[in-house]
């Protein structure tokens, strides 16, 4: 019988919502006897709220369910890794709510973005308190992984999550610049850098060290990451100009308002000629606010007229190939059923999913 991911997802999400849960208590504790934080119910009950919100939203769970997914082809017990797995969720989570106001992005998970609910200060606040409670899942793996695989996680974390920031950071620099020479090599260093560790490379490695592969291993669960990172960002920016999210109704070419660096951009200035060419550039160099539905329709339809479009969707599904290739042909080692097939089914939803 064909394996739905959407259903695989759901059952990993299940398990490490239990933990994740754990962390969010809605109410905070004393941190000794004299601490008056009882007599502040009502702020105490707002910051909790601003903190969960995200969280709450749920998303795809895609990066905790590839670390518990390598555990299961690999026949180590799951519920080991469900911590781990909440910590992947956290990351997501505190990255998103920083990442959507840096944005200026209007929606999440169908629903307003956090800065519209609680406003810019509250929102850097609720990205902290997500991240010191990351850290913590992490340091309490201690009882469950011993000292010696708790560190080692954590230190693919501390890796993952720098190189996240680096992307972050560069992408952010190149739109404020409004670079416009963009190679594919540029685009996948940002790709590379905000995307493809910490959503999929390092979840692979992560499972990985938690089932105790060796280094050689997990050298080719990088192998695997890399282009499947690749194709799931591909596959993200063309959903952001073509897809309705499955209802949810996400403003339709977000990130031409928010000036992204994507591959169709890149394609798009490198091959668009004459005043086509020019009318793109001016209005790229419009702030978010700037921009028109109008001007935002002009470039999604560019994009479609040069190819550009069809190029990401050929580069996304090249990508996809590629790590088709790597997982049957390096990656026999995870070889427990049901495990390996919905790691493989795990693959094709990356290109194939509508949200
Ligand atoms: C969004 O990731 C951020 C990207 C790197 C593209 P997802 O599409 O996995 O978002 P959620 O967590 O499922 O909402
Ligand atoms: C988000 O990248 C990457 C991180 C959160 C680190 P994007 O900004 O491209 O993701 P979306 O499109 O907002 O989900
Ligand atoms: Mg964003
Ligand atoms: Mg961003
Ligand atoms: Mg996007």
């Amino acid at each position: 019988m064909a394996i739905d991911f959407k259903d695989v997802l759901a059952e990993k999400r299940a398990l490490i919502w239990k933990e994740y849960q754990k962390y969010l208590p809605g109410k905070s504790k004393p941190i000794e006897a004299n601490d008056k934080v009882g007599n502040y119910k009502e702020e105490d009950e707002f910051f909790w709220k601003s903190v969960s919100d995200y969280p709450k939203r749920q998303g795809k769970y895609i990066r905790g369910s590839l670390i518990l997914l390598v555990c299961e082809a690999l026949g180590v017990s799951q519920e080991n890794a469900a911590l781990t797995g909440a910590a992947m969720q956290a990351s997501e989570d505190w990255l998103l709510v920083h990442d959507d106001f840096e944005d200026g992005s209007m929606q999440r998970r169908g629903g307003k973005t956090l800065h519209r609910i609680f406003g810019t200060n509250q929102t850097i606040n609720a990205g902290d308190a997500l991240q010191i409670i990351m850290w913590k899942m992490l340091r309490n793996n201690e009882k469950i992984l011993g000292v010696e695989k708790t560190f080692r996680v954590m230190d693919e974390f501390e890796k993952m999550l720098m190189r996240t920031s680096l992307g972050q950071s560069v992408e952010i620099k190149w739109i404020e610049e409004n670079k416009l020479d963009l190679s594919d090599e540029d685009l996948m260093f940002v790709i590379g850098g905000k995307t493809v560790y910490y959503s999929i490379a390092g979840p692979l490695r992560l499972g990985g060290i938690i089932a105790g592969l060796n280094e050689k291993q997990l050298d080719l669960m990088y192998e695997l990451g890399v282009p499947l990172g690749r194709c799931f960002q591909i596959k993200d920016d063309l959903l952001d100009l073509t897809s309705d999210f499955e209802g949810q109704k996400k403003q339709v070419g977000n990130d031409i308002f928010e000036g992204k660096r994507t591959v169709m951009l890149g394609h798009l200035l490198r091959t668009a000629k004459g005043e086509d060419l020019e009318r793109v550039k001016t209005i790229l160099a419009k702030g978010r606010e700037e921009k028109t539905e109008d001007e935002v329709k002009f470039i999604i339809d560019k994009m479609k007229e040069y190819g550009s479009l069809d190029y990401a969707a050929d580069k996304a599904a090249s990508l996809k190939e590629q790590a088709l290739k790597v997982f049957d042909e390096k990656l026999g080692f995870l070889d427990k059923e049901p495990g390996r097939s919905k790691l493989k089914a795990g693959i094709d939803f990356i290109l194939e999913r509508k949200k």
